[in-house]
């Protein structure tokens, strides 16, 4: 028998699907050609489900490798694709992602200051942008705005940064809207979002003539999602297993994630069973099953950071990166390192301190994932926010920091009334409340600044 540590987790986790494990990739070959099939006949296309229903694997895997595979119009079709999410501010990715997909030179001076600024110029600055990238003749250009919704929440704060998402989307509707450069534009976007794009205009209108609806996975699909990457990583899995898995999976929210995660983890579990053949009931088991291997998994790294200022780090840097609206909607709120360490008051080494257990292989919680280098403007982000609603521990700190974002608002709210002689201050027992939050949360500016200073 081979040795078993030694074969690779065939298992993402919580992260998406990336464009080279189009061979791990099951499930999904109709709905890829189907997203094929409306990109052909739409320059923009908005791929739409729940969160966790797979928009970012089918997008990011099934369709990138297809397309680089030549499955598009006449064969010989060459394609750049960049990849950006707009969290971290949408003219900033933007310029990244085209750095990142080669189509600039990382090299060239001040590339990024250039590239924004052309962005920025116009409606049309993305297509001079690919103008001026002079791609070879005959080359398409593909932008995916994965994880849209993001950009909501620069119109709702500052006024600077509510321009930034309209300018932002009023660019890409335009580069897929004219015909002298061909650029194509998806966006994946959560469907409890798809109300708030009205605030923007033009977009309900490109939505609704290209719209890809994700559907859920058979039976059949969830058996090779399940069957699929253990043959290919070279594993076995025992019948009896399956048929668990398959029973367990259920209908409710998170079923992938909790799906992906706890096949990740059960993989592990058995590579490390002496003498065990197939992946088994006993290491689906030991790691505490669908319902509950994340959380378990999650709180048994916290549980590894022993002095009281790493657990106050760790917490604070998560409730930073998460968010919970007025609306009860959670969503990522990916952050550079260096506001982290601005944020929870503590130093950068101190911050990657708890980032990097939560983002080695076989974890996978937060990205990026170890193979790239953490710098202080490296963004930092939860896998997926799945992470929000079935990790208990940060479900709390979630609506603690939904709390706490409360109180500040108030605060802010009645101190300027005050200055205009329209509040008095405030008095038992407001006062007591805002003190007791002050001295818990220890608020500084930086934090002050994700809810609009
Ligand atoms: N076809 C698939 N097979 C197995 N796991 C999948 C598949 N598609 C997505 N997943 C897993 O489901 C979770 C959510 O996927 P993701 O693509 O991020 O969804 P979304 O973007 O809709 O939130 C991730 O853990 C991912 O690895
Ligand atoms: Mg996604």
């Amino acid at each position: 028998m081979t040795d078993k540590k030694s074969l690779e987790n065939p298992f993402p986790g919580l992260r998406p699907f990336q464009s080279d494990e189009e061979h791990l990739f099951f499930g999904r070959e109709n709905q890829t050609l189907e997203l094929l099939q409306i990109l052909r006949d739409n320059r923009f296309v908005g791929v739409i489900g729940t969160s966790g229903s797979g928009k970012s694997s089918l997008v990011r895997c099934g369709l990138l490798s297809e397309l680089y595979g030549g499955a598009f119009l006449d064969a010989g079709t060459d394609w750049e694709v960049a990849v950006m999410n707009p969290g971290g501010g949408p003219f900033n990715q933007l310029s990244k992602a085209l750095v990142n997909a080669d189509i600039y030179d990382a090299e060239e001076d001040d590339i990024h200051l250039k590239l924004n600024a052309t962005l920025r110029r116009s409606r049309l600055g993305l297509v001079e942008a690919i103008r001026q990238a002079n791609l070879p003749e005959g080359t398409n250009f593909l932008l995916v705005v994965d994880q849209f919704e993001e950009i909501f929440r620069y119109s709702e704060t500052g006024e600077e940064e509510g321009e930034a998402a309209d300018d932002f989307i009023a660019m890409i509707l335009e580069a897929a809207k004219q015909t002298n450069v061909p650029v194509y534009v998806i966006i994946t976007m959560r469907s409890d979002y798809i109300g708030d794009c009205s605030k923007f205009e033009g977009l309900p209108e490109e939505i609704n003539d290209g719209e890809y609806l994700i559907p859920r996975l058979t039976r059949e699909e969830y058996k090779s999602v399940i069957e699929g990457p253990i043959k290919v990583g070279g594993g076995k899995l025992a019948p009896r297993l399956l048929q668990r898995l398959l029973n367990d999976i259920g209908t409710e929210a998170d079923q992938l994630p909790c799906l992906q995660h706890a096949l990740m983890r059960t993989w592990d579990a058995w590579a490390d069973r002496e003498g065990a053949e197939e992946l088994d009931l006993e290491d689906y088991r030991a790691i505490g099953g669908m319902g509950k291997a994340l959380s378990i998994h999650a709180d048994e790294i916290f549980g590894t950071f022993k002095k009281e200022s790493t657990k106050d780090t760790a917490t604070k840097m998560f409730r930073a990166i998460t968010e919970k609206g007025d609306d009860n909607r959670g969503i990522r709120r990916p952050l550079r390192l260096q506001q982290l360490a601005d944020i929870t008051n503590k130093s950068i080494d101190e911050v990657k301190r708890v980032i990097e257990p939560y983002r080695q292989p076989g974890v996978t919680f937060i990205m990026p994932p170890t193979s790239r280098e953490l710098e202080p403007n490296t963004v930092i982000d939860i896998s997926h926010e799945s992470l929000m609603r079935v990790w208990q521990r940060l479900r709390n700190w979630v609506e603690e920091e939904a709390q706490s974002a409360r109180v500040y608002r108030r605060l802010v709210d009645t101190s300027s009334l005050w200055k205009k002689g329209e509040a008095g201050l405030y008095h038992d027992p407001d006062l007591q409340i805002a003190q007791s939050w002050r001295d818990q949360y220890e608020p500084n500016n930086s934090w002050a600044d994700l809810y609009g200073g």
